[in-house]
């Protein structure tokens, strides 16, 4: 079968969903039964076919880049699809001019500003649904107000959201210094790629775009005008105060990172290449693999898109529950490998304390957590006892109080923390110009605290520094960004101890420390749903939001052993627990900084029992296959090997 009467026999199956939309079938999720390859091209026949003078609907894409039939084109080495359609079109980008939170933000901005609302909308859309706002702006079709929510809602084109040819048609144009969603948009309907000499025929011929390659579609400064938002601050009153406040600032985050020196752009991160290549269109059927890079575009919004894909009836989207689910997993599963490392270590303490430091390292690409101030990362500290007894609870997160201890105005930035009313939380948190913090973009005057973990290479003494600064607490942390060993700068890191009085005469604790992510907190949304009686989407997405599961994602979980008298400072090598109860872990202490080179388990007798890597003798491995009694550790150095005294409890 070839590609063309593959198509063919597409056709009866668009009739059929067709024909589904005519019965009255109200819940396509219902009406393919489970028939998933079905229902997705059923629904991509929903996307906008509408066709504008700059740009055209992302459904007019659909019928060379949605998946093959063949299996040939657009699939990666495992034949796994990678069309750009299925995967853009259940992301947080794709679904920007629906989302109901950013809806009912522009109707709350609105309601606060009932002088300036116009405006506002015209600058919401800019980035949220830009083709419409392009296309209006372009054609001159914009009212005296620029482009509002009014327009938005009679627009295709608009409510396509960020399309295909809204990043396409993105210009190499001073990319860099742009903001706030100002797009230079080619005239003449070039659409951008990232390979050489793509053949042009049949596309420019269907779509009237051209597939021209466009180096810059390979580099962060494509993303840069939309992930740069900058807002003018007015006062209590709606006057503008001639401040500009640095609300978004992703781009400026990168620029400020490692990454940006050694190229790993935001699309290594958010459009991962696939291996090898892949066929970038099904028609003509004589393509051959090109540089592919996959429209995956997740970040760390899994409520939202969990939120979106069991709304996505009411909310008109046109991507599947399966769909969903793959933007979902990867968001997660981003959050768990990609984001952020999570390490915690028993410190010598004072008789009777309790001390742990934790230490929480970066990995993205830019601050964690970036982007709209909402989001947060905190940390959840919990001590038990042998028996699995709380000690002590930090950063507990429950749906009816949210992240426990978190001071109602702002949670402080802590270098200590010792009471359970002490929480890490990562966040930007703003202020207006009476320094009373606020959820409304305008009003943003002043920085009240941003200790969001900076990537990797991040410096205060870079030109940048001035757009993407720490807050006043995270400036004075002495060991903010700052390595361990040299206290050099930019290594995206953070410390903190946790100090706990051992009231309780445990011997041994242990500790689990947990790091969450959470996207949409109850407690940012909480001022915009007051006015739920005035707003229609406000009220509509409060009773979305109140029915969704809000819990955190889970982004890294790590869990230590803790013992009475540990001195990591001891000049000798030990053990500890020095005497040790069946399930336990064994750890070795070095004296200092030595690194043990070879640790073997040795019984009584002094027959080998077996070897142990020396990052688990470090960390603590468990010694349950060593009889009762003395046993022995044997740990080779630099400077030879010496041998420790062990003893294992009798389990009863
Ligand atoms: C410069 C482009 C730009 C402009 C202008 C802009 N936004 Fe956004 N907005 C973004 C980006 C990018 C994100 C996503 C960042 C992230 O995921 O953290 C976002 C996210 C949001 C979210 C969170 C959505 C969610 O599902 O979690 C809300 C709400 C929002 N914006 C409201 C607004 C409002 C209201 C305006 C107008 C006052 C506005 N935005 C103007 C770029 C913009
Ligand atoms: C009739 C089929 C067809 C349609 C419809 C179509 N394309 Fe293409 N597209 C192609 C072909 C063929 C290529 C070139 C593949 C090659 O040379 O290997 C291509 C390549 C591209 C490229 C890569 C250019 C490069 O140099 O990297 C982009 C970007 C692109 N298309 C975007 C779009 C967009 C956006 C739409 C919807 C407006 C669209 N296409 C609709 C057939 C099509
Ligand atoms: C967020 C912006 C964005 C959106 C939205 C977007 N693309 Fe792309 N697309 C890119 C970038 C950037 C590249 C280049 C990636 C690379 O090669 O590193 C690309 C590459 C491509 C390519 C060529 C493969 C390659 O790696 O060069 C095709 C074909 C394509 N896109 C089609 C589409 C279609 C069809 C849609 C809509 C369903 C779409 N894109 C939506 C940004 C976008
Ligand atoms: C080294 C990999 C890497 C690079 C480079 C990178 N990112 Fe990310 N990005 C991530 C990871 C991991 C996450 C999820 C964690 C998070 O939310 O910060 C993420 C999240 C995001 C988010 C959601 C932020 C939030 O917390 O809501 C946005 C928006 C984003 N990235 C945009 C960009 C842009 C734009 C660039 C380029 C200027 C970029 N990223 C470069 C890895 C990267
Ligand atoms: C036309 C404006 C625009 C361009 C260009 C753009 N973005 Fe976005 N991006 C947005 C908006 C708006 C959102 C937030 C949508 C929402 O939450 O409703 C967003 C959200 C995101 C997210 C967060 C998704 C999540 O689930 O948390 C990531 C990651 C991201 N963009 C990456 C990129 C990358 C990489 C590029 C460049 C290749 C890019 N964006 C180009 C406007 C844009």
């Amino acid at each position: 079968m070839n590609r063309q009467t593959a198509f063919a026999l597409l056709l009866p199956l668009m009739g059929i969903g067709l024909a589904l939309l005519f019965s009255g079938a109200t819940d396509p999720d219902v009406a393919f039964h489970g028939d998933d390859a079905a229902h997705m091209r059923w629904r991509m026949g929903e996307l906008c076919t509408e066709q504008g003078v700059y740009f055209t609907g992302s459904g007019n894409c659909v019928n060379c880049h949605a998946p093959d039939p063949d299996g040939e084109a657009l699939v990666d080495v495992d034949g796994h699809t990678v069309s750009p359609v299925v995967d853009w079109q259940a992301t947080m980008m794709a679904n920007s001019a629906k989302d109901p939170f950013w809806r009912a933000k522009v109707s709350h901005e609105g309601l606060v500003n009932p002088n300036h609302r116009e405006s506002i909308e015209n600058l919401c859309t800019a980035c949220h649904a830009p083709q419409g706002f392009h296309e209006a702006h372009l054609t001159g079709k914009v009212g005296p107000n620029g482009y509002t929510m009014d327009q938005l809602l009679e627009d295709e084109l608009g409510l396509d959201g960020i399309g295909c040819t809204a990043c396409h048609g993105i210009d190499d144009d001073a990319l860099a210094g742009r903001s706030n969603g100002d797009l230079p948009i080619n005239p003449d309907n070039v659409s951008w790629g990232g390979f050489e000499n793509p053949w042009d025929g049949l596309m420019s011929g269907q779509t009237g775009f051209n597939p021209v390659f466009g180096e810059h579609m390979r580099n962060s400064e494509v993303c840069a005008s939309c992930h740069s938002l900058y807002s003018h601050t007015q006062d209590l009153e709606g006057e503008e105060t001639g401040q500009v406040f640095f609300e978004q600032t992703t781009y400026l985050e990168w620029v400020n990172s490692a990454y940006n020196a050694e190229n790993v752009q935001c699309q290594s991160c958010h459009m991962p290449l696939v291996e090898g290549g892949a066929i970038a269109a099904t028609q003509p059927n004589w393509l051959f693999n090109q540089r592919f890079g996959k429209h995956h575009l997740v970040g760390g919004n899994a409520f939202m898109l969990k939120l979106m894909r069991d709304q996505a009836v009411a909310l008109e989207l046109s991507a599947t529950t399966v769909q969903f689910d793959s933007t979902i997993a990867r968001t997660e599963r981003s959050l768990q490998t990609q984001t952020a490392e999570l390490e915690v270590r028993q410190l010598a303490s004072a008789m009777g304390d309790w001390e742990f430091e934790v230490e929480l390292r970066n990995l993205a690409g830019h601050k964690f957590p970036s982007g709209y101030p909402s989001r947060i990362a905190f940390i959840e500290f919990e001590l038990q006892d042998p028996d699995g007894n709380t000690l002590f609870h930090s950063g507990e997160w429950t749906p009816e109080t949210g992240v426990i201890g978190r001071d109602e105005t702002w949670e402080p930035h802590w270098e200590t923390i010792e009471s359970e009313d002490q929480v890490q939380v990562y966040e930007m948190v703003i202020g207006d110009v009476t320094g009373a913090p606020t959820q409304v973009l305008e009003r943003a005057s002043v920085l009240i605290k941003d200790n969001r973990l900076p990537p990797r290479g991040f410096s205060t003494n870079h030109a940048a520094y001035d757009t993407v600064q720490f807050g006043p607490m995270a400036a004075l942390d002495a060991n903010f960004n700052r390595t361990a060993q040299t206290g050099e700068e930019g290594s995206g890191s953070d410390r903190m101890t946790y100090r706990i009085p051992n009231d309780l005469n445990a011997a041994t604790v242990q500790a689990h420390v947990t790091l969450h992510y959470l996207s949409v907190p109850a407690r940012w949304v909480q001022s915009m749903f007051e006015w739920a009686e005035d707003s229609e989407e406000i009220a509509s997405f409060q009773s979305m939001f109140e029915s969704a599961d809000r819990t955190p994602v889970v982004v890294a979980t790590t869990t230590t052993w803790a013992y009475r008298g540990f001195d990591q400072n001891d000049p000798e090598w030990r053990l500890a627990p020095s005497a040790i109860g069946s399930g336990q872990p064994l750890r070795l202490i070095p004296p200092g900084e030595t690194i043990p080179l070879e640790v073997v388990l040795v019984d009584a007798l002094g027959r080998t029992v077996r070897s142990v890597t020396p990052d688990a003798a470090l960390r603590g491995f468990d010694v349950s296959d060593v009889a009762s009694g003395a046993f022995f550790v044997r740990v080779r150095t630099e400077s030879g090997w010496r041998v420790l005294k062990g003893m294992k409890l009798n389990s009863q």
